[in-house]
């Protein structure tokens, strides 16, 4: 008997219109394009426009992904919206999502893991599916992080932009292709680390991305190096296997730290950061609609995906396409 595996049947991705370049930034803040770049690979991000809310990204997102799967939205039975920046405090913006897209249907709900968001959301898509508590799933990673930025800070406000991607998953019984296996961790001894300075139940605001940036990029490459070695173990694959690397896009030095550490060649790493900033949960996503439109990600490819993120949370997850 063939092993149930969660199939990506689909992704797609959606950039707001408006592009932020470094040089429009260091018009209203004290930094230069050769700094960003230099520091973390960033040459422009995009910013969602006036009354464009995280739900409306998503929906673009989701809509791409549908088609890409030829599927319809009635199809699909569950809604995973990964996000750190929700339309409103509640109710969830799968659940504004799921309302957009014309569903009753089925189950809506909030991931909340910053930048791992989309792999906490995989996961447990991944498991509702091989529970039969769902048939077809949509996991989405949509953030509007410009929002949430002190835009007088500059060691933030140049690493964030908007942005959503979504991945359309189903169960297939062939035991070769879909989710293989995932690793999912965090330690919430970091939480000061990369935090916002307020929230609904501490201040009754929103708060601002506040950021340790050196202590984040100490732990970020151990981190992720370990758990995609975690995965590859359990699996018995291993890097030379890799076809694809989809990192989360947060900064390219780190991108480049873990892939000499885990001796992947770059050649086979997706990168997006310079183009769209760091998008949190929506990076993975974006970053593999990229790769699987413009034809670099072919079924049969192994691909390893990688998160970290404020928490600190961070987790891998292996598939063949
Ligand atoms: N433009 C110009 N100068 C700047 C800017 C800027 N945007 N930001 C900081 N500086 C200055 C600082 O004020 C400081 O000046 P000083 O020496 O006169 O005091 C100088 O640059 C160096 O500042 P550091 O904070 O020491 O800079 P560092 O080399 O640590 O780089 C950075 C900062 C790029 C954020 C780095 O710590 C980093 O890459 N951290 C990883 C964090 C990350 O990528 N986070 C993304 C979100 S988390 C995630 O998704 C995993």
């Amino acid at each position: 008997m063939s092993t149930l595996r969660s199939i990506v049947r689909g992704v797609g991705g959606y950039l707001p219109a408006r592009i932020v370049t470094n040089e429009e930034l260091s018009k209203t803040v004290d930094t230069s394009d050769e700094w960003i770049q230099q520091r973390v690979g960033i040459k422009q991000r995009h910013v969602a426009a006036e009354g464009e809310f995280t739900s409306d990204l998503a929906v673009h997102a989701a809509r791409r992904a549908l088609d890409n799967a030829r599927l319809a939205q009635a199809d699909i039975d569950l809604i995973i919206v990964a996000t750190t920046t929700p339309d409103l405090t509640f109710p969830a913006t799968a659940a504004i999502v799921q309302q957009k897209l014309g569903l009753h249907h089925g189950a809506a709900f909030d991931i909340q893991a910053v930048c791992s968001g989309f792999l906490y959301g995989l996961v447990t898509a991944d498991s509702f599916l091989k529970s039969g508590m769902a048939r077809r799933a949509l996991v989405i990673g949509a953030e509007t992080a410009t929002r949430i930025l002190d835009w007088t800070d500059r060691t933030t406000c140049v690493l964030f932009g908007d942005g959503a991607g979504a991945a359309v998953l189903e169960l297939g019984g062939d035991g070769e292709h879909g989710i293989l296996a995932s690793s999912l961790r965090s330690d919430g001894h970091f939480a000061d680390k990369l935090n916002t300075t307020g929230g609904p139940s501490t201040t009754q605001t929103i708060g601002h991305i506040h950021m340790e940036g050196k202590e984040v990029f100490r732990h970020a490459v151990g981190k992720i190096t370990d758990v995609v070695e975690n995965v590859l173990s359990a699996t018995g694959y291993t890097v030379k296997d890799l076809d694809w690397f989809v990192p989360h896009q947060a900064n390219l030095r780190i991108i480049q730290g873990a892939g000499e550490k885990l001796h992947i060649p770059p050649e086979k790493v997706i990168i997006t950061v310079d183009r769209h900033a760091n998008t949190s949960a929506a990076s993975v996503p974006l970053a593999l609609a990229e790769a699987v439109g413009d034809g670099r990600i072919k079924r049969g490819d192994l691909v390893m995906l990688e998160a970290m993120g404020g928490g600190f949370t961070w987790g891998a997850s292996l598939i063949r396409w």
